[in-house]
């Protein structure tokens, strides 16, 4: 192993909420932190930092833990920017485009679906991603899905079965049915990956059928987050933080009663400004599920539908802009949300032990990155080696 010193940081975030000035940040001025290939070995003022086998000068930017992006939809062929335009034109989102995408991602080969998604991969990881949630949910049968989780292996550890996307067109007449096939055979071809997610929505899947799937995936081994509130409220929330859903994703529309339940549970909030910009639906207050002590994570919702965005930053931007976050508080939810909304400790943070995956800005100050929405301020990422991200 070979130890490198990064020093002349100007401002480091570790989220390590023990440190200097106790904010959940953990911010470190004139800071330093020596990693080594795999995780991070000593983190705090540059005059006290230790010697190191290799040197590297921050030149005064700031750092933060790489993104930790907990929510994508990577996977899929085809584009839908008319849908776009007619949304931006005042028609609605209801997740009816979901089968053009499944058209054209089953319709793909395994190279044209790797090439597509590696495309995607690469520019999120540009943008500071270090983990990243892939889920399945584009071809909506069993083959078709067992191919998505197979090619999602291929990029992350958090891969997500979203078999349960919507119900296809073929089982339009018999949505029992298709139920019965996501919680039977495909929930046991797609045995290998780690998350069961359902789009329990209008249009979609109602409380019961996705409370099957759920109770399907968690006997399947997985472990549980859910689409919910995006379109409307029909009680998904509940379903979510009652089967201790890692996270419950969009959140666009909730209840009082809502928010204070994931206030008193262990699911995470995860919030996707890039949706509610791209089907132009109000902003959630991130503020109010703060306030009330929810955990907030942010993530792209990286897909063709609503939210075709791979920057972490234009996120971050979106939730200090639009849902009344603070630029700490949305950095926070942007790394060890993120994490926490994976159950994941060993990411999103910078402690002593953490893996390496951190984020050199081209920037002095953190808030540089929604003070200047648009710009490129990712320098340089460090991305650990050890095993599975
Ligand atoms: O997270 N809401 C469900 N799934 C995706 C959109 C899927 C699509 O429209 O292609 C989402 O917004
Ligand atoms: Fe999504």
């Amino acid at each position: 192993m070979t130890s490198r010193l990064l020093t002349n940081i100007g401002e480091l975030l570790t989220n390590d909420s023990s440190r200097v000035d106790e904010t959940p940040v953990g911010r470190v001025l004139d800071a330093a932190i020596v990693v080594d290939e795999e995780r991070v070995l000593w983190v705090g003022r540059g005059a006290d930092a230790p010697a190191a086998d290799e040197y590297y000068d921050a030149r005064g930017a700031a750092v933060v833990p790489g993104f930790v992006d907990s929510h994508t939809h990577l996977i899929f062929a085809g584009e839908r920017s008319g849908e776009f335009e007619a949304r931006m034109a005042g028609e609605r989102y209801d997740g009816g485009g979901i089968a053009n995408t499944v058209a054209a991602t089953r319709a793909a080969s395994d190279e044209q679906l790797r090439e597509q998604s590696n495309a995607r991969l690469a520019a999120l990881r540009a943008g500071g991603v270090t983990t990243v949630e892939v889920k399945s949910g584009y071809a909506l049968d069993v083959d078709g899905e067992a191919r998505l989780v197979r090619l999602a292996k291929e990029i992350t550890a958090e891969v997500t079965f979203l078999g349960a996307h919507v119900v296809p067109r073929e089982f339009a007449a018999d949505r029992d049915g298709y139920v019965a096939l996501v919680a039977g055979e495909m929930m046991t071809r797609c045995a290998s990956a780690k998350w069961t997610d359902v789009f329990c929505d209008v249009g979609a899947f109602d409380v019961d059928e996705a409370r099957t799937v759920l109770e399907a995936g968690r006997a399947n081994g997985h472990s549980l987050r859910l689409h919910a509130n995006q379109i409307a409220d029909i009680g998904a929330v509940a379903l979510a933080v009652e089967t201790d859903c890692a996270s419950v994703d969009h959140c666009t529309y909730l209840s009082d009663p809502d928010v204070e339940r994931l206030a008193g549970s262990d699911t995470v909030a995860t919030l996707l400004p890039g949706a509610e910009f791209s089907t132009r639906s109000p902003y959630p207050s991130g503020r109010r599920l703060l306030d009330a002590g929810v955990k907030v994570a942010l993530a792209t919702d990286c897909n063709p539908g609503t939210s075709y965005v791979t920057s972490m930053s234009f996120v971050i931007a979106l939730a200090v802009r639009e849902m009344g976050l603070s630029v700490d508080e949305a950095l926070w939810a942007a790394t060890r949300g993120g994490a926490a909304a994976l159950r994941r400790e060993d990411i999103g943070h910078l402690e002593v032990g953490a893996r390496c995956d951190l984020v050199i800005l081209n920037a002095p100050r953190v808030a540089h990155l929604a003070y200047r929405p648009g710009s490129s301020l990712i320098r340089e990422v460090w991305r650990s080696e050890s095993g599975e991200h």
